[in-house]
């Protein structure tokens, strides 16, 4: 939609890429800082006392929500510059009522490790978000707050907005969690730390421990036996250095890319690899990846490596169910590698990737059949005959960052152009993509 002066609102709100086909990757590729690290170190950096440098800062929308959410209740936090982040924490108790609704943007994250944060606060704070987000499921997060006594309402269907009202105390709850996911342990987590008593959570898998190790890093004493975490309500943190690493879940999309595309040697260095994070290497080396860790160490609590990506002729299996949580936003990039590996691959206990920043699994299934691609979605997973020839073709993301990357990184082996609508969100993960990519070796523009 151009007008007489060029692009309008719209244009910028949306934005399309479009991505000739063919090329390989190459070189050395830094991928930005870590979306679900740098939400946490605000996070406790603000409630902590003392003052928190962080380094390696995500700069994307998704983080700087967490950021501005912070900052709209009294906090003092400088940056971020080039990566560089200072929060003046308050304690515990140091947050004030925001005059306003906070505003998560695209940021489930944001939403509800925040509804756990303040529901033991002594103030009203009312949690809203984008049109994606206030369609997302909200229950799963108001269900075990309610048990610990917080007044907590969301809208019809479990839906945000949530409202948060004061209460004069929460209590600890031993809670065995209904799906396998990080943001609902974190939210029961981080309330327990204004709960009387013992909190605890059982996880039916293992997910992303970010949360865990980084309250460990503030002084609190979090401890795992098996699948249940806990901790005791009434510990005070301590501001600490965190140095975020690089998000394994943006070098994800080098990962496939540089794997399906013949020629491609890519270099991501300084890549967190939590084995938490790591599903996404696991599963691409089952497929028959050529991927290498390299110079593996510990950085600020968190494992880190660089990781060296080259292309491998890649093959169809059935993924283990075991992996499916420690690569969960990685799938949208994994059914691209499907579609280029020869045979057959299946997905299946997979439904959490319906509820994330788009039904990933009925989005992925469009766009790949729009580009010639045999995939089913079932209702756990997806079934793809890979191998046969990917033509070009025009994708809907729906507002999803990780659905255009993934189909920006298809076009490496597609026949014809890719077009790729709707993918300013790239911004909430991944800022700087298009760059990035493009000096890699990606032929991608937006229009
Ligand atoms: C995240 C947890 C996951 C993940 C999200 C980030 C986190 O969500 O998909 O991108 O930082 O805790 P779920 O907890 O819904 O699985």
């Amino acid at each position: 939609m151009r007008g007489g002066h060029g692009w309008n609102q719209t244009d910028f709100m949306t934005q399309t890429y479009r991505i000739e086909p063919g090329g390989f990757l190459n070189g050395l590729v830094r991928v930005p800082g870590d979306k679900s690290i740098s939400h946490r170190s605000i996070m406790l950096g603000a409630i902590a006392d003392g003052v928190t440098e962080v380094t390696g800062f995500l700069e994307g929308e998704d983080a700087l929500a967490t950021m501005n959410a912070f900052r709209a209740m009294g906090v003092c936090i400088e940056g971020p510059l080039q990566g560089k982040v200072t929060v003046h924490g308050v304690g515990k108790y140091g947050l004030k009522a925001p005059i306003q609704p906070l505003d998560c943007g695209n940021s489930g994250t944001s939403m509800r490790l925040l509804a756990g944060l303040l529901a033991g606060q002594r103030f009203s704070v009312t949690l809203t978000g984008d049109d994606s987000l206030r369609k997302r499921p909200m229950e799963r997060v108001v269900r075990p707050l309610r048990e610990m006594g917080a007044q907590v309402a969301s809208q019809a269907n479990g839906l945000p907005p949530l409202v948060l009202d004061p209460v004069s105390k929460l209590k600890g709850i031993h809670y065995a969690l209904p799906m396998a996911s990080a943001q609902v342990k974190s939210a029961v987590l981080l309330a327990g730390l204004y709960a009387e008593g013992e909190t605890s959570v059982i996880e039916p898998e293992p997910t992303r421990d970010h949360t865990e190790r980084m309250l460990r890093a503030f002084g609190c004493a979090v401890e795992r036996e098996g699948n249940v975490i806990r901790l005791s309500g009434g510990a005070e943190l301590t501001a600490t250095p965190i140095h975020v690493p690089a998000d394994i879940s943006s070098a994800a999309f080098f990962l496939v890319g540089a794997s399906i595309a013949p020629g491609s040697d890519v270099l991501l260095p300084d890549v967190g690899i939590n084995p938490t994070r790591t599903g996404i290497i696991d599963i691409l080396k089952l497929m028959g990846a050529n991927i290498e860790l390299q110079n593996q160490r510990v950085m600020g609590g968190e494992p880190v490596a660089d990781i060296r990506v080259r292309h491998a002729q890649l093959r169809g299996i059935e993924v283990p169910e075991n992996l499916v949580a420690l690569a969960i936003d990685e799938f949208p990039s994994l059914f691209i590698a499907a579609a280029h590996a020869t045979g057959r691959t299946v997905v299946t206990g997979a439904e959490e990737l319906r509820v994330k920043e788009s039904d990933r699994i009925q989005v992925m299934a469009d766009g790949l059949r729009n580009l010639g691609v045999s995939a089913t979605s079932t209702p756990d997973g997806m079934v793809i005959e890979g191998g046969a020839t990917m033509g070009g073709g025009v994708i809907e993301s729906h507002g999803d960052h990780r659905v255009a990357m993934s189909f920006a990184m298809a076009a490496l082996r597609a026949t014809g152009p890719i077009i790729i609508r709707d993918c300013a969100n790239v911004a909430t993960s991944f800022p700087g993509f298009t760059e990035l990519a493009s000096r890699a070796g990606l032929g991608i523009s937006c229009q």
